[in-house]
Protein backbone atom coordinates (compact mmCIF):
# COMPACT_ATOMS: atom_id res chain seq x y z
CA UNK A 1 0.00 0.00 0.00
CA UNK A 2 0.87 3.60 -0.73
CA UNK A 3 3.10 4.81 2.46
CA UNK A 4 1.15 8.71 2.13
CA UNK A 5 -2.13 6.31 2.24
CA UNK A 6 -1.26 4.81 5.24
CA UNK A 7 0.08 8.25 7.12
CA UNK A 8 -3.25 9.43 5.74
CA UNK A 9 -5.27 6.78 7.11
CA UNK A 10 -2.86 6.79 10.40
CA UNK A 11 -3.55 10.67 10.29
CA UNK A 12 -7.58 10.09 10.37
CA UNK A 13 -7.40 7.79 12.68
CA UNK A 14 -5.31 9.25 15.74
CA UNK A 15 -7.61 12.31 15.18
CA UNK A 16 -10.93 10.31 15.12
CA UNK A 17 -8.94 8.58 18.25
CA UNK A 18 -8.24 12.35 20.00
CA UNK A 19 -11.73 13.39 19.30
CA UNK A 20 -13.31 10.72 20.87
CA UNK A 21 -11.32 10.68 24.20
CA UNK A 22 -11.96 14.09 24.18
CA UNK A 23 -15.71 13.54 24.05
CA UNK A 24 -15.37 11.04 26.54
CA UNK A 25 -13.35 12.69 29.04
CA UNK A 26 -15.63 16.12 28.55
CA UNK A 27 -18.84 13.66 29.19
CA UNK A 28 -16.84 12.71 32.15
CA UNK A 29 -16.61 16.48 32.76
CA UNK A 30 -19.92 17.44 32.48
CA UNK A 31 -21.77 14.64 33.09
CA UNK A 32 -21.15 14.01 36.83
CA UNK A 33 -22.71 17.68 37.43
CA UNK A 34 -26.07 16.52 36.12
CA UNK A 35 -27.15 14.03 38.70
CA UNK A 36 -26.10 17.23 41.38
CA UNK A 37 -28.22 19.37 39.75
CA UNK A 38 -31.35 16.88 39.55
CA UNK A 39 -30.95 16.88 43.53
CA UNK A 40 -30.70 20.63 43.75
CA UNK A 41 -34.16 20.42 41.38
CA UNK A 42 -35.68 18.03 43.73
CA UNK A 43 -34.70 20.05 46.96
CA UNK A 44 -36.18 23.50 45.31
CA UNK A 45 -39.43 21.58 43.76
CA UNK A 46 -39.93 20.94 47.72
CA UNK A 47 -38.45 24.14 49.59
CA UNK A 48 -41.03 26.57 48.15
CA UNK A 49 -43.75 24.38 49.65
CA UNK A 50 -42.44 24.39 52.98
CA UNK A 51 -41.33 27.61 52.67
CA UNK A 52 -44.59 29.28 51.55
CA UNK A 53 -46.62 27.66 54.14
CA UNK A 54 -44.05 28.62 56.75
CA UNK A 55 -44.73 31.92 55.30
CA UNK A 56 -48.18 32.10 54.68
CA UNK A 57 -48.93 31.13 58.59
CA UNK A 58 -48.42 33.99 60.55
CA UNK A 59 -50.25 36.14 57.73
CA UNK A 60 -52.99 33.43 57.33
CA UNK A 61 -56.26 35.34 57.21
CA UNK A 62 -58.92 33.44 59.49
CA UNK A 63 -61.02 31.21 57.91
CA UNK A 64 -63.81 33.08 59.65
CA UNK A 65 -62.94 36.25 58.04
CA UNK A 66 -62.55 34.30 54.78
CA UNK A 67 -65.87 33.34 54.32
CA UNK A 68 -67.58 36.51 55.60
CA UNK A 69 -67.05 37.59 52.10
CA UNK A 70 -67.18 34.13 50.32
CA UNK A 71 -68.89 33.68 46.93
CA UNK A 72 -70.77 30.39 46.90
CA UNK A 73 -71.43 30.59 43.30
CA UNK A 74 -67.93 31.47 42.46
CA UNK A 75 -66.83 28.71 44.47
CA UNK A 76 -68.90 26.38 42.06
CA UNK A 77 -66.14 27.94 39.20
CA UNK A 78 -63.55 26.86 41.46
CA UNK A 79 -64.57 23.21 42.21
CA UNK A 80 -63.97 22.42 38.89
CA UNK A 81 -60.70 21.54 39.54
CA UNK A 82 -61.87 19.22 41.75
CA UNK A 83 -64.43 17.53 39.28
CA UNK A 84 -61.59 15.46 37.29
CA UNK A 85 -61.50 13.44 40.84
CA UNK A 86 -64.56 14.05 42.77
CA UNK A 87 -68.12 14.27 42.81
CA UNK A 88 -70.14 16.18 45.04
CA UNK A 89 -73.37 14.93 44.86
CA UNK A 90 -75.57 13.05 47.26
CA UNK A 91 -75.06 9.73 47.18
CA UNK A 92 -72.65 11.09 44.12
CA UNK A 93 -69.65 8.17 43.34
CA UNK A 94 -66.53 7.90 44.52
CA UNK A 95 -63.56 8.71 41.45
CA UNK A 96 -60.04 8.87 42.16
CA UNK A 97 -60.71 10.96 45.60
CA UNK A 98 -64.27 10.05 47.53
CA UNK A 99 -67.69 11.73 47.46
CA UNK A 100 -67.56 15.17 49.09
CA UNK A 101 -71.11 16.07 49.55
CA UNK A 102 -71.46 17.29 52.97
CA UNK A 103 -68.15 16.99 53.42
CA UNK A 104 -67.41 20.36 55.60
CA UNK A 105 -67.51 18.60 59.67
CA UNK A 106 -67.88 15.39 58.38
CA UNK A 107 -65.42 12.97 60.41
CA UNK A 108 -62.19 13.05 58.32
CA UNK A 109 -61.40 9.54 55.69
CA UNK A 110 -65.18 8.24 56.52
CA UNK A 111 -66.77 8.08 53.24
CA UNK A 112 -67.85 4.81 52.72
CA UNK A 113 -66.47 2.47 49.91
CA UNK A 114 -63.26 4.61 49.43
CA UNK A 115 -60.09 3.50 50.15
CA UNK A 116 -58.18 6.34 52.11
CA UNK A 117 -54.18 6.25 52.13
CA UNK A 118 -52.50 4.90 55.50
CA UNK A 119 -51.65 8.84 55.85
CA UNK A 120 -55.18 10.26 55.60
CA UNK A 121 -56.48 7.73 57.84
CA UNK A 122 -53.81 8.82 60.27
CA UNK A 123 -54.72 12.30 60.14
CA UNK A 124 -58.35 10.91 61.09
CA UNK A 125 -57.28 9.73 64.62
CA UNK A 126 -59.61 6.94 64.36
CA UNK A 127 -62.79 9.28 62.87
CA UNK A 128 -62.55 12.13 65.90
CA UNK A 129 -60.63 14.40 63.58
CA UNK A 130 -63.40 16.55 61.19
CA UNK A 131 -63.44 18.56 58.27
CA UNK A 132 -64.06 21.73 60.43
CA UNK A 133 -63.43 24.53 57.89
CA UNK A 134 -60.09 25.41 59.51
CA UNK A 135 -59.20 21.73 58.41
CA UNK A 136 -60.13 22.30 55.35
CA UNK A 137 -58.70 25.30 54.76
CA UNK A 138 -55.38 24.28 55.16
CA UNK A 139 -55.60 21.20 53.76
CA UNK A 140 -56.84 22.66 50.36
CA UNK A 141 -54.17 25.11 50.49
CA UNK A 142 -51.24 22.81 50.98
CA UNK A 143 -52.42 19.44 50.63
CA UNK A 144 -49.26 17.62 50.99
CA UNK A 145 -47.89 20.06 53.88
CA UNK A 146 -51.04 19.89 55.94
CA UNK A 147 -51.49 15.76 55.85
CA UNK A 148 -47.88 14.43 54.64
CA UNK A 149 -48.08 11.58 52.44
CA UNK A 150 -51.77 11.92 51.01
CA UNK A 151 -52.81 10.27 48.41
CA UNK A 152 -54.63 13.56 46.80
CA UNK A 153 -52.66 14.82 44.07
CA UNK A 154 -53.11 18.51 44.40
CA UNK A 155 -51.15 21.35 44.52
CA UNK A 156 -53.34 23.39 46.60
CA UNK A 157 -55.66 26.99 46.05
CA UNK A 158 -53.14 29.43 47.20
CA UNK A 159 -55.42 32.20 46.62
CA UNK A 160 -57.23 32.90 49.58
CA UNK A 161 -60.56 34.53 47.80
CA UNK A 162 -60.29 31.53 45.49
CA UNK A 163 -60.10 28.76 48.60
CA UNK A 164 -63.09 31.20 50.30
CA UNK A 165 -65.57 30.63 47.52
CA UNK A 166 -64.68 27.00 47.27
CA UNK A 167 -65.41 26.52 50.86
CA UNK A 168 -68.78 28.91 50.67
CA UNK A 169 -69.71 26.19 47.80
CA UNK A 170 -68.62 23.07 49.53
CA UNK A 171 -70.42 24.02 52.99
CA UNK A 172 -73.99 24.59 50.52
CA UNK A 173 -73.49 21.01 49.32
CA UNK A 174 -75.24 19.68 52.28
CA UNK A 175 -78.55 18.44 54.18
CA UNK A 176 -77.68 21.23 56.70
CA UNK A 177 -75.38 23.76 55.71
CA UNK A 178 -72.51 24.17 58.88
CA UNK A 179 -73.01 27.38 60.55
CA UNK A 180 -70.83 29.64 59.57
CA UNK A 181 -67.39 30.28 61.50
CA UNK A 182 -66.97 33.66 63.84
CA UNK A 183 -65.47 36.27 61.64
CA UNK A 184 -63.77 37.54 64.67
CA UNK A 185 -62.81 34.55 66.27
CA UNK A 186 -58.93 34.53 66.63
CA UNK A 187 -57.17 32.84 64.05
CA UNK A 188 -56.63 28.91 64.86
CA UNK A 189 -53.52 27.54 65.32
CA UNK A 190 -53.16 24.80 62.68
CA UNK A 191 -53.02 21.29 63.95
CA UNK A 192 -50.05 19.73 64.76
CA UNK A 193 -49.82 17.28 61.61
CA UNK A 194 -47.27 14.53 63.75
C1 LIG B 1 -55.94 14.38 41.22
C2 LIG B 1 -57.12 14.02 41.96
C3 LIG B 1 -57.66 14.99 42.99
C4 LIG B 1 -57.94 16.33 42.85
C5 LIG B 1 -57.74 17.22 41.62
C6 LIG B 1 -58.53 16.74 44.10
N1 LIG B 1 -58.57 15.69 44.98
FE1 LIG B 1 -59.32 15.73 46.85
N2 LIG B 1 -58.76 13.82 47.14
C7 LIG B 1 -58.18 13.01 46.19
C8 LIG B 1 -57.83 11.73 46.78
C9 LIG B 1 -57.15 10.56 46.09
C10 LIG B 1 -58.24 11.81 48.14
C11 LIG B 1 -58.01 10.77 49.22
C12 LIG B 1 -56.73 11.18 49.92
C13 LIG B 1 -56.13 10.17 50.84
O1 LIG B 1 -56.72 9.11 51.11
O2 LIG B 1 -55.00 10.46 51.30
C14 LIG B 1 -58.82 13.13 48.31
C15 LIG B 1 -59.36 13.58 49.52
C16 LIG B 1 -60.00 14.78 49.69
C17 LIG B 1 -60.63 15.21 50.90
C18 LIG B 1 -60.77 14.40 52.19
C19 LIG B 1 -62.12 13.70 52.11
C20 LIG B 1 -62.45 12.75 53.24
O3 LIG B 1 -63.46 12.05 53.10
O4 LIG B 1 -61.71 12.67 54.24
C21 LIG B 1 -61.15 16.46 50.67
C22 LIG B 1 -61.92 17.34 51.63
C23 LIG B 1 -60.81 16.80 49.30
N3 LIG B 1 -60.10 15.76 48.74
C24 LIG B 1 -61.17 17.98 48.68
C25 LIG B 1 -60.75 18.36 47.41
C26 LIG B 1 -61.07 19.62 46.80
C27 LIG B 1 -61.98 20.68 47.39
C28 LIG B 1 -60.42 19.65 45.60
C29 LIG B 1 -60.35 20.78 44.59
C30 LIG B 1 -59.83 22.03 45.06
C31 LIG B 1 -59.72 18.38 45.44
N4 LIG B 1 -59.95 17.64 46.56
C32 LIG B 1 -58.98 18.03 44.34
C33 LIG B 1 -57.93 13.34 44.87
C34 LIG B 1 -58.05 14.60 44.35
Amino acid sequence: MNPYVNMAAGALLATVFVMMSVSIASEGIFHSPIPEKEGFAIVAAEEPAGGEAAEAAPAAVPVGQLLASADAAAGATVFKKCQSCHSIEKGGPNKVGPDLWGVVDRPVASHEGFAYSAAMKDFSKGGSEHWTFDNLNHFLTAPKSFVKGTAMGFAGLKNDTERANLLAYLREQSDSPAPLPDPNAAPAAPPATN
